[in-house]
């Protein structure tokens, strides 16, 4: 299978990269750091919540998507990034015998479901905490069909790591839903960007969230294993997000990475 090397992430002169990888390593500490401490995170959202708000792929919702694959696989799995109490995992177990459920917090909050048929469910979610952005180590060779998440990246230091994370923990095929990525990008690079996924064999549908400006999308592992993210950071110079929408505004804005998108690629072989 091609890969694609990766590129520098700015354009910028190597000591002044080596500055901006601090920067982005502390903030995204910081942002796991706040994560485990905050207690405002009074959501407690239903698989019906979540599809209504994470976007489609094909027509179809991520449970639309989980529900094929229950017809003609015994071995379909789901994974909640950020998954708060665990509530609409413990649904979708308790709704389907044969799903495998799991989901990652950085704050154990299933003690919170007050529900006990649910209280009952979460029991079967492989349910750990820890860092998102250490997504793949902590669920070491595992892959899954769904990736979900709603609400939670734009908490994060480092969206752009956690986002390759969660594709890299995809099964060949799985696809990844996902709003509030904390990306802001102008309507007119939604096509480039979707352009530049299918043209290394990715398919991808974004949109932008007329609310929050966030880049929304869902995305399906294809012919790469690890995802392109044609992005760069810069530092956020002006207060974007208000305090009550994040815990930790991470201080970063990201632009569309021209020079990545503009590259010939190289098979990692070639
Ligand atoms: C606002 S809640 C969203 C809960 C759920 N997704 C929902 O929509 O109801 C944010 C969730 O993200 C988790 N979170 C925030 N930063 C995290 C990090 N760095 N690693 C893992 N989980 C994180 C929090 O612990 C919490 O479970």
């Amino acid at each position: 299978m091609d890969e694609v090397k990766e590129q520098p992430q700015t354009g910028q002169s190597v000591s002044e990269d080596r500055d901006l990888a601090h920067k982005v390593i502390d903030a995204r500490r910081d942002s796991y750091e706040a994560a485990k401490r905050y207690g405002g995170y009074k959501l407690d959202r239903s698989v019906h919540d979540y599809e209504y708000e994470l976007p489609k792929f094909q027509a179809k919702t991520f449970r639309e998507h989980l529900l094929d694959r229950l017809t003609t696989s015994q071995d379909v799995s789901i994974l909640d990034v950020g998954c708060g109490r665990g509530v609409a995992l413990a649904e979708l177990v308790r709704d389907n015998s044969g799903l495998k459920a799991a989901g990652i917090s950085a704050q154990d909050f299933r003690e919170e479901i007050s529900d006990p048929q649910l209280r009952d469910s979460i029991r079967k979610v492989d349910y750990k905490t820890g860092d998102v952005q250490k997504l793949r180590s902590i669920f070491q060779g595992q892959e899954f069909d769904v990736v979900i998440s709603d609400g939670v990246f734009f908490y994060l230091g480092d969206p752009l790591n956690a986002l390759r994370q969660c594709y890299g923990i995809l099964k060949p095929d799985g696809i990844l839903f996902i709003n509030f990525t904390g990306l802001h990008l102008p309507q007119s690079d939604v096509a480039r960007l979707e352009k530049y996924w299918k043209d290394i064999g990715v398919e991808a549908e974004a949109s932008i969230d007329g609310r929050t400006k966030d880049l929304v999308f869902a995305i399906q592992k294809g012919l790469i294993d690890k995802l392109p993210m044609p992005f760069k950071y810069s530092q956020r110079t002006e207060s974007g997000m208000s305090s009550s929408m994040s815990a930790t505004s991470s201080g970063w804005d990201y632009v569309l990475d021209e020079s990545i998108l503009n590259r010939s690629l190289v098979p990692r072989n070639g």
